[in-house]
């Protein structure tokens, strides 16, 4: 029998971030992962004369973890030393491959650190920190307990699925409260975990984690100039429309489209968790059926999305799931308000449209 709370996170879907080279973006993170190479979107005249984000989505076997970037408008400002930056995103590895890991970042010029053994972030284990050529921050997870899953995609590299990801947060109770109400996730309690560290296991496998800071992550997309960096949590593909209507229940939708807005960074900063429009073409077409996005964001400014997930074993177990991905909800979404008789619904969206992440 299901005891698992309504609308409990599984796992980290996908991370991206932010980039002002987005070649070199991509050739780091096949390098530094041994992720297969994917085209870069937008670099055509018709995606210009469109003005389609320029962007690249990478991801692992089956397609139930990908990390992503987009080329930002403006230049990123120095990144903190490795480790201290915030956000960060983990991937697994083996133990044993650990060595390995230095190796291939060595030989790739990668800025990395030693392995490090910790139990800081809720978990014993082993960690690499390393970087990409923006300055973004990332980290090799050698847990001491592997979940089950986590290695089971894995790239020609033995990098396997997200990890965790880390976030700095002013308010730590804020952003459990929210995750507890919305996501089914309660904030865990363990002695050897740092002071100022907010964990937030995932059901399958993975963490959120937040850290206590004085001031908003300057890399996210709710603060300054920046767009579409984001992180995308997986629920089980029935949880998925429930899950966003208890959201919409709970919090506010931002009051417009931020470039409409032009807040001042303050006011950026002071806005409370809420929903908005995801900016992608499933996205705007989600937002004009039911005037609420299917983007959210915590208290600090970071945004998410939910994936569905199908699991891939007869027992139900989410270890490894199929991604469904938003456009796929879109007709039960009008359904369910009564739009579903609304013509050109699906125009121009299918399952090969690249820009649906
Ligand atoms: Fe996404």
């Amino acid at each position: 029998m299901n005891t698992e709370p309504r609308g409990a996170v599984h796992w980290i879907d996908h991370f991206v971030v932010g980039t002002n080279n987005m070649s070199a973006w991509v050739d780091w993170a096949v390098n530094s992962t041994g992720i297969a190479r994917q085209p870069i979107i937008g670099l055509t005249t018709a995606a210009r004369k469109r003005n389609i984000k320029i962007t690249s989505f990478l991801w692992w076997e089956g397609g139930s973890c990908r990390i992503g970037a987009f080329l930002q408008p403006e230049f990123y400002p120095p990144a903190k030393e490795l480790g201290k930056d915030l956000p960060r995103c983990g991937f697994y590895i083996r133990p044993e491959d650990i060595d390995k890991h230095l190796r291939r970042l060595d030989r790739h010029k990668v800025l990395h650190t030693d392995a490090i053994r910790t139990a800081a972030d809720g978990d014993e284990g082993t960690v690499i920190y390393f970087a990409d050529p923006d300055g973004n921050q990332y980290e090799f997870w050698a847990p001491v307990q592997m979940p089950e899953g986590a290695m089971d995609i894995a790239t020609e590299e033995s990098v396997g699925r997200i990890s965790h990801a880390v976030f700095g947060a002013r308010d730590l109770q804020k952003n459990a409260a929210f995750f507890a109400k919305y996501c089914g996730i309660e904030a865990e309690q363990d002695s050897k975990t740092a002071e100022g560290t907010l964990v937030l296991r995932l059901r399958a496998g993975g963490r959120l984690i937040y850290k206590r800071v004085d001031q908003v992550d300057e890399r996210c997309s709710g603060h300054g100039t920046w767009w579409d960096m984001h992180t995308a949590l997986t629920v089980r593909q029935e949880e998925f429309l429930p899950s966003y209507r208890k959201m919409w229940d709970g919090i506010p939708e931002e009051k417009a489209y931020k470039a409409d807005l032009n807040l001042t960074i303050a006011e950026q900063e002071a806005l409370p968790a809420r929903t908005g429009l995801h900016r992608s073409p499933v996205g705007i077409r989600w937002k004009e059926i039911c005037s609420r996005g299917d983007e959210f964001y915590d208290w600090d400014c970071h945004s998410f999305h939910f994936i569905g997930g199908k699991p891939l074993s007869a027992n139900d177990s989410m270890a490894r799931y199929e991604a469904i991905e938003q456009e796929d909800y879109l007709l039960e979404l009008a359904q369910s308000i009564g739009k579903a008789d609304q013509p050109d619904l699906m125009k121009g969206l299918g399952k090969d449209n690249p820009f649906n992440l």
